[in-house]
């Protein structure tokens, strides 16, 4: 099947940051998944899957909620799925395995919840990664994706900039990085996925970090930019995009117990498939 060019690039970016968005980044948006499963409250022995996995930790925390029942993470990039299998592989509630939320090969109405925690703004068409949530859903089942909020909101979105325009290369990461979040646009593609929606949010929230410094090689290292950064700009640019980022993070930065707080915005939406169609 054709994928345009750019997808594999985005693959290949994302196997390259399993490690570092493992320990960099995960557990920093950890609270705001962990928010989002709340108000799906899925039910105990129900059978999930949660797309986009990453490095796992959202898949368990779904299993944690289950209680008897299982969870499948599905990642399109190979180096996720393997970090998720070496760090959860040992548990029985939960599995891995390699799959694109844009065609998942999962049968039709096999699973009872379906969860997909910042993985939608990457999918090139993200109205066949809903319709295939869908599609993947029993009757009476329940979706939650979450994607990120307004841009002004979310702390580390000047890195993108920043990096960009020092590699000349421009969008390749996520070019609709911050539209899913815009108000009304998830409640419109779930609908037209054919799915009830139950409740859509906008969650103001902040990420965590020891210090400015840890919060700056997150948003360098720990996601997909981090291939442009380190294979494209020589070290003056990099030493240019790292102060850059210092000046901004000090700025905005809450001091807190455990070091700084930084604002971030989500959009958290659950939809539903309808039980039986008139
Ligand atoms: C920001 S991470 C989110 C990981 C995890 N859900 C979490 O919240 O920590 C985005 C993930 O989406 C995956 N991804 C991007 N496009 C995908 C697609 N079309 N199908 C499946 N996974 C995809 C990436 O490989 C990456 O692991």
């Amino acid at each position: 099947m054709h994928e345009p060019a750019e997808k594999n690039g985005l693959r290949t970016a994302w196997g390259r940051v399993a490690d570092a968005y493992g320990e960099m980044w995960a557990g920093r948006t950890a609270h705001i998944t962990d928010a989002a499963l709340g108000a799906l409250a899925p039910e105990a022995g129900a059978e999930a899957v949660d797309v986009a996995c990453g490095p796992g930790s959202t898949t368990v925390a779904l299993a944690d909620r289950l209680r008897g029942g299982h969870a499948l993470g599905v990642d399109f990039a190979p180096e996720m799925v393997a970090r998720a299998q070496e760090r959860f592989g040992g548990r029985t509630d939960v599995a891995f395995a390699v799959d694109d939320a844009e065609r998942l090969v999962l049968a039709p109405e096999s699973v009872d919840v379906l969860t997909c925690s910042f993985g939608l703004m990457y999918c090139y068409d993200a109205a066949a990664a809903l319709h295939c949530a869908a599609r993947t859903l029993r009757p009476g089942g329940r979706m939650m994706q979450v994607v990120w909020g307004r841009a002004a909101d979310v702390w580390w979105v000047p890195v993108i900039e920043l990096i960009e325009t020092r590699a000349q290369y421009f969008s390749a990461v996520c070019p609709m990085m911050f539209f899913y979040g815009l108000p009304g646009v998830m409640p419109r593609m779930v609908d037209e996925a054919g799915l009830d929606l139950i409740e859509h949010a906008t969650l103001a929230t902040e990420m965590a970090f020891p210090a400015v410094d840890d919060a700056v090689e997150a948003a360098i290292q720990g996601a997909p930019l981090a291939g442009l950064f380190n294979h494209r700009l020589d070290a003056d640019s990099q030493a240019e995009v790292r102060e850059a980022m210092r000046v901004h993070v000090d700025a905005i930065a809450r001091p807190a117990a455990e070091g700084i707080r930084l604002p971030a915005q989500a959009a958290v939406t659950v939809a539903g498939r309808p039980a039986c169609r008139a």
